[in-house]
C-alpha cells in the first residue's frame, strides 16, 4: 500500500503514523495553573532531543474547539513543567488523567495523586513516578496545527532502586517503563529487552 498523507489519506495521518511510530515514551506532564492547582496530563509525542544542554520536547495539540490544552497554556504562562515518567503500576492512573477537565481543575486532586515539591522549579512532581525531570521552558514552536514544547532539564529525580551511585548510571533492568502502541488505546511493557553491541 502507498498512503499519501498530504493528499488522499490526509484525514488518516494521525491513526496511521501514531500506530506505526511505536513504541513511544510517555511524558506525564505536571504544570501549575495560576490558581496554584496542579495539572497532570500524558503526552506520547515526546522524546529527549539533546544533552548539551539536556533537552526534551513534547507536543500538546489543540482541543477540538481549537484552543490550546491546559498543559500548553500553563507552560507558556509559568515557563516551567515536570515530565514524570510512567511505569506499569502507574499506567491506569496516567490514562485517567487524560480526561478533559476545565483548566482550573486539578487532575492530581481529582485522582488523589500525591505530589512532591520540586527542587529547582515551582511546579510539583508526581511522588510515585520512577523518575521526574524538572524543566524550564526553552521555546514553543507552532508548525501548522502542531505545537512543540521544548524544555531544558534542570534536575532529575530518580527512584533510589533505579540508580547506581558508584557507576552513576540508571539501572535499566529495574526500570519497567511503559510505551504507547497503536492508537488509541494500546500500550506495551519493556520487559523483553536485548542487547546488541555496536561496532567499534
Ligand atoms: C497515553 C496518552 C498519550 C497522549 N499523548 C498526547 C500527545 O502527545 N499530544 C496531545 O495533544 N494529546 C495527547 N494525549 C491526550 C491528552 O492527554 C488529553 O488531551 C488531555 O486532556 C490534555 O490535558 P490538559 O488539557 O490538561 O493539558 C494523550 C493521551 C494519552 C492517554
Amino acid at each position: 500500500m502507498k498512503l499519501d498523507l498530504l493528499g488522499e489519506h490526509a484525514d488518516r495521518a494521525y491513526p496511521i503514523l501514531a500506530s506505526l511510530i511505536t513504541p513511544r515514551p510517555i511524558a506525564w506532564v505536571t504544570t501549575l495553573h495560576e490558581n496554584g492547582k496542579v495539572n497532570a496530563a500524558p503526552f506520547s509525542f515526546f522524546n529527549m532531543i539533546g544533552d548539551d544542554p539536556p533537552m526534551l520536547m513534547f507536543c500538546p495539540g489543540n482541543r477540538e474547539d481549537g484552543t490550546p490544552k491546559d498543559t500548553a497554556r500553563n507552560c507558556r504562562r509559568s515557563g516551567e513543567f515536570v515530565v514524570n515518567l510512567v511505569d506499569a503500576p502507574l499506567c491506569e492512573m496516567m490514562v485517567r488523567t487524560s480526561a478533559s477537565h476545565a483548566a482550573e481543575v486539578s487532575e492530581t486532586e481529582i485522582e488523589g495523586i500525591e505530589t512532591s515539591a520540586s527542587s529547582m522549579i515551582t511546579t510539583p512532581r508526581i511522588s510515585a513516578a520512577p523518575a521526574a525531570l524538572e524543566c524550564k521552558l526553552h521555546d514553543i514552536l507552532e508548525i501548522g496545527g502542531n505545537r512543540m514544547v521544548i524544555g531544558i532539564v534542570h534536575c532529575v529525580h530518580v527512584r533510589d532502586s533505579l540508580y547506581d551511585p558508584i557507576q552513576q548510571r540508571i539501572l535499566a533492568h529495574n526500570y519497567q517503563v511503559i510505551g504507547r502502541m497503536a492508537s488509541p488505546d494500546w500500550y506495551c511493557t519493556t520487559l523483553d529487552q536485548f542487547e546488541i553491541q555496536r561496532p567499534r
